[in-house]
């Protein structure tokens, strides 16, 4: 039941996810919660994954945050649960070993905004609106914003932000780095569908290796981060990829990966 509120379309290892509740402006009620956890719990086992993209249903709405109805009456027990889910969810997101992009094709707000900061690309439409405006409502962001925020805009921003729960254009979150591009509805889609052919036709075991140093590494000291790129590097040369790669550019031909 809950997983049709994720639509998984998989074309090659490419595999885009739709969160399908456009009445709601796709709202992370525990249902849909559960039913992306259900399917990332899926893609953590594949071998063959090369690239994750989330997207919400309609031209209206990424997501437009947490469900508020769901929360109004909660506990504290409750809402510590309820972000718990959710928080698990988004970790499981980050942490797959392949690219995540989140496509935002509209209001990105709250859990949708700290969704989509769990992504390691962000292309939005040019009427996407951003925000983590919880104050608005009485609470403070509870799906990773206050750390995932800061780390991706610096402090100052991000405090500006949550404190204030001002809405931001896609220009205002293109010029902060909350998103990599901004482009119109009409080009999202074969822009999208580019990104993907080419994260998919590199090394897989290279674009995987290369997500596992940045992520890991900022974590870490940069001595030992810097440790971490090397082992990761030497790796590389244990796999057929490092051959086939460098043996297509000295034969002046394309890598087949
Ligand atoms: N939760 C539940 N339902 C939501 C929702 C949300 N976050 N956002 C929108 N909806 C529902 C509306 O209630 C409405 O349902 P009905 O048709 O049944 O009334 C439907 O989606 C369409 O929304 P609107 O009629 O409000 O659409 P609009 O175009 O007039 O406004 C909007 C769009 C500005 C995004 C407005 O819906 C809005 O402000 N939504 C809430 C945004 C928000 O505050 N998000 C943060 C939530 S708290 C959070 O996320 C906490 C956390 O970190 C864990």
């Amino acid at each position: 039941m809950s997983e049709q509120l994720i639509e998984m379309q998989d074309n090659a290892g490419v595999v885009r996810l739709t969160i399908n509740r456009p009445q709601a402006l796709n709202a992370l009620n525990s249902e849909v919660i559960a039913g992306l956890e259900t399917v990332l719990v899926e893609l953590e086992a594949r071998d063959d994954l090369r690239a994750v993209l989330i997207t919400g249903a309609g031209e209206k709405s990424f997501v437009a945050g947490a469900d508020i109805a769901e929360m109004k009456d909660q506990t504290p027990e409750q809402a510590r649960a309820f972000a718990g889910q959710a928080l698990r969810t988004i970790k499981r997101l980050e942490t797959l070993p392949v690219p995540v992009v989140a496509l935002v094709n509209g209001f990105c707000l709250g859990g949708g905004c700290e969704l989509a900061l769990a992504c390691d690309w962000a292309v939005a439409s040019d009427n996407a609106v951003f925000g983590q405006p919880e104050v608005l409502l009485g609470v403070i962001p509870g799906f990773g914003g206050t750390q995932r925020l800061p780390r991706r805009v610096g402090p100052a921003m991000a405090l500006d932000l949550v404190t204030t729960g001002r809405k931001i254009d896609a220009q205002e979150a293109l010029s902060i780095g909350l998103v990599n591009r901004v482009m119109s509805q009409a080009e999202l889609e074969d822009y999208v569908g580019e990104l993907t052919r080419q994260l998919g036709g590199n090394g897989p075991q290279a674009v995987r290796g290369a997500k596992q140093a940045v992520h890991d590494g900022m974590d870490q000291d940069l001595d030992s981060a810097l440790a971490l790129e090397t082992s990761l590097f030497a790796l590389c040369f244990a796999g057929e990829e490092q051959q086939e790669g460098m043996s297509a550019f000295v034969e002046k031909r394309k890598p087949n990966f």
